[in-house]
């Protein structure tokens, strides 16, 4: 069956400085597939590219390599021609992004109300928006009167429930998550994943759920995503992929994280300018890496049980 979305060797090089023409490889080579109704976890330390991938799939930044698809089709084949650059109206309707800072993401002149209401506008012209923007509310449990409030005046909590309705607000099919709840207090993180989960039960709603908290992608996901230095090192159901890892980063990653959080200690990342100049970038902390390692980057292939590694050492099915 064709994927709500898939991503198809994606990659995102910025250039470095000026002159001499260096440039640093943000994302290389990132491939995976989003059904309608899923929830896929992207876990990585800090730095791995998360937010830059993010950033590629609700397109508001472009590959430098790579496509995109939604529902097979190039997503750039909707977009208006050349006097209408960026992502189609259609585009942005189906494919919705909620940002990690919640102070960031609302203007703190306007009030609620405005903030919700402007997609219902755009995307649902002819409903009722103050009913609407009363639901949303209520939906990520927040009292009505909150709509004439500015959202300068709101906890973080607050406004990330506000994020989070305002993307829910044009009833998209995918919501891309850049670590919803790293930046609101632990009491309230499991209300956020509640939230979540409630849409995908009861509209089917997709979710990209950006985490470093392996406590909360087990939560929140059907599958996982492991990156790694801008690539995809390790893919497949959360559950065996945190029971069994395949790639020794994962294994890393899940024998040291303290509950629930990838900040815990690992071996320092060394050499950190590019990730695949040569060979596998996890070479350098790597204690299984030999010379096949570091004069090739390993292809990501599929492993037993629906599942998918980057390591020469993990056997291809
Ligand atoms: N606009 C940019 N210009 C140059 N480098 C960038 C830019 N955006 C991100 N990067 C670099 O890409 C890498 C990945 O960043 P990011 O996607 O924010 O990581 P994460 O979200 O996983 O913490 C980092 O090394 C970051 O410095
Ligand atoms: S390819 Fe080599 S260096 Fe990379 S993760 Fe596998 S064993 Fe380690
Ligand atoms: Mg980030």
């Amino acid at each position: 069956m064709t994927p709500l979305l898939e991503a198809r060797a994606l990659s995102r090089t910025f250039p470095l400085g000026f002159g001499a023409g260096r440039s640093f490889r943000a994302l290389h080579d990132v491939s995976f597939t989003v059904a309608r109704g899923e929830s896929v976890a992207l876990v990585g330390e800090s730095g791995c590219g998360k937010s830059t991938l993010a950033r590629l799939l609700v397109r508001l930044d472009a590959p430098s390599a790579g496509t995109l698809l939604l529902d097979g089709r190039d997503v750039r084949a909707g977009d208006g021609g050349f006097f209408a650059p960026g992502p189609s109206k259609a585009f942005r309707r189906r494919v919705q992004m909620v940002f990690q800072d919640p102070f960031g993401s609302l203007n703190p002149a306007h009030t609620i109300g405005h903030h919700l209401e402007r997609p219902l506008r755009l995307h649902h012209p002819g409903v009722d928006t103050e009913a609407r923007v009363r639901d949303l509310l209520d939906a990520v449990g927040l009292p009505g009167h909150l709509a004439g409030t500015r959202a300068a005046n709101l906890s973080g909590g607050q406004r990330q429930r506000v994020a989070i309705a305002r993307a829910l607000a044009v009833e998209p099919d995918l919501l891309v998550a850049d670590e919803p709840t790293s930046m609101l207090d632990v009491s309230l993180r499991a209300g956020v994943l509640e939230l979540l989960a409630r849409e995908r039960a009861e509209r089917g709603l997709a979710l990209l759920f950006i985490t470093h908290d392996l406590g909360a992608a087990r939560a929140a996901a059907d599958r996982l995503i492991v990156l790694y230095a801008g690539t995809v090192v390790e893919s497949g159901p959360t559950e065996d992929v945190l029971a069994r890892p395949l790639h020794p980063y994962t294994r890393l990653l899940v024998a040291a994280a303290r509950p629930g959080d990838l900040r815990a200690p690992l071996p320092a990342r060394s050499g950190t300018t590019s990730p695949v100049d040569a060979g596998c970038p996890f070479a350098p902390r790597c204690p299984l890496a030999d010379d096949r390692c570091r004069a090739s980057l390993p292809l990501l292939h599929a492993a037993s049980g629906a599942r998918a590694a980057r390591c020469h050492l993990v056997e291809p099915m």
